[in-house]
């Protein structure tokens, strides 16, 4: 069993440069396939997420090779258009490999694990998108089944800003027939990436950034060469640590401006914030100051990705806080370890109460998923003692070498197995 030994309970100090971004590089991925010609990609995270993503372009027929830093992605022949059920089953977000096998192939298989996944959460709205342009979903036996013989461009409202389901209109849009006009479109800095990739190799999107996008569909695209933006989540999930366990750090690439509110949040905290040209000075003496009610949202809205971080942070904070958790229901699984570290959370509904506790100590402690997992290390850091950190598979699908960071920052840990 693999699992991270941390010794926590001692102020940070060090550097950290801010890793690619996940949830930009998993849709640029996707968007690849959409040209037929080779794409060069700089700064993608090597993290599980994209290199499970890379084994579904292998199998599609991709030509895939890291050249030292560069990620080559020749996508000239595909020849399959059936996400294999094990990465599938894997990462949820290969859903987002819809829209641009519909666009470059005219069809899609993606398998699911169990259950009617037509009509229900959660991908009921990525599917009445792509239906907009012409997509046609069935069920089989091997997962969902969609054909999309002649996409046409078409007006688009999304009932809620769905993140994925933006994306998937978007990649679909960009071959198709005309223009489409997408209103409600999720405003995440992802998106905004994802728009500039797509504009990079000829696409044509507009309005990204806003909740009302028009893309018109190109006939083809062209070879491109691209720099993925830095990860917003990993920088927040090292301020928060900063907060939890003290000391002074500066984070490298730390993209400020999208990170308004979460730099909001971390002022009432009383931590210090200085930018510079390189990133962002973190500072924080003492237990950190408990906050007024907060609810995630989407952005530019508190992230919903740091809320378990957030909460291993007010913890041990001076004085009550409340967090709402408005975009998951089930995204409060990481109270049970926080209260098993001395933690004082209640949950009721939606809402977490956090009574601040002066100390949180080390224990045992299995991550359950990748941010909560994240929010286990921030903890652990913090925390006096040691801790023994189980399922880190889940935190490597999102945090490239989260180990060589912490040991950046003079964090006492170990990856070990028994
Ligand atoms: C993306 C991010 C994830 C982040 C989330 C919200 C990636 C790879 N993942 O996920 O890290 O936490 O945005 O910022 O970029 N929903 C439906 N039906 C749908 C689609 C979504 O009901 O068809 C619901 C979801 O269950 C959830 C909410 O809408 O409650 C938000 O989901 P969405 O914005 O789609 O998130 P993802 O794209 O899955």
């Amino acid at each position: 069993m693999e699992y991270l030994e941390i010794k926590g309970g001692n102020p940070l100090k060090g550097e950290v440069r801010i890793q690619g971004s996940k949830n930009a590089a998993l849709p640029i991925l996707s968007a690849v396939i959409l040209h037929r010609g080779t794409t060069v990609l700089r700064n993608c995270p090597k993290i599980i997420d994209v290199v499970y993503m890379l084994e579904i372009l292998k199998d599609f027929g991709c030509r895939v090779s890291w050249e030292k830093e560069e990620l080559v992605i020749d996508a000239s022949k595909l020849l399959d258009c059936q996400v294999a059920e094990c990465y599938g089953r894997q990462m949820r977000s290969s859903i987002m490999l819809l829209g641009s096998l519909l666009g470059r192939m005219k069809e899609a298989c993606v398998s699911y694990p169990g259950g009617c996944v037509i009509g229900a959460r959660p991908i009921d709205l990525h599917l009445a998108a792509l239906e907009r342009l012409g997509a046609v979903f069935t069920e089989e036996p091997a997962g969902l089944k969609a054909v999309c013989r002649q996409p046409v461009g078409a007006a688009v409202s999304l009932p809620f800003p769905s993140v994925g389901a933006t994306e998937n209109v978007i990649l679909l849009a960009s071959l198709a027939e005309g223009t489409t006009i997408l209103e409600n479109a999720a405003r995440e800095p992802e998106i905004v990436e994802l728009c500039r990739f797509l504009n990079c190799m000829g696409g044509s999107v507009r309005g990204a950034g806003t909740s009302r996008l028009v893309i018109t569909g190109v006939k083809e695209l062209h070879d491109t060469e691209f720099t993925i933006m830095p990860d917003r989540i990993v920088a927040g999930t090292y301020m928060l640590m900063t907060a939890a366990a003290g000391g002074e750090v500066l984070l490298r690439d730390a993209p400020l401006e999208q990170l308004e509110c979460v730099r909001r949040v971390l002022e009432q905290m009383g931590v210090k914030q200085e930018h510079g040209e390189h990133g962002i000075r973190i500072s924080c003496g003492g237990r950190p100051r408990c906050i007024e009610e907060l609810s995630t949202s989407p952005y530019p809205g508190f992230p919903t990705d740091l809320q378990s971080p957030l909460l291993a942070a007010l913890s041990a904070a001076r004085g009550s806080s409340c967090v709402r958790e408005t975009i998951f229901e089930a995204r409060f699984k990481i109270v049970e370890e926080l209260c098993r570290m001395g933690a004082d959370i209640r949950i009721e509904g939606e809402k977490a109460v956090i009574q601040g506790v002066p100390r949180l100590y080390g224990t045992d402690l299995t991550a359950r998923e990748l941010r909560g997992g994240a929010a286990l290390v921030l903890a652990a850091a913090a925390a006096e003692g040691t801790s023994r950190i189980y399922q880190y598979h889940y935190i490597a699908r999102g945090y490239e070498n989260i180990i060589r960071d912490l040991q950046s920052l003079g964090v006492v840990v170990r990856y070990l197995r028994s």
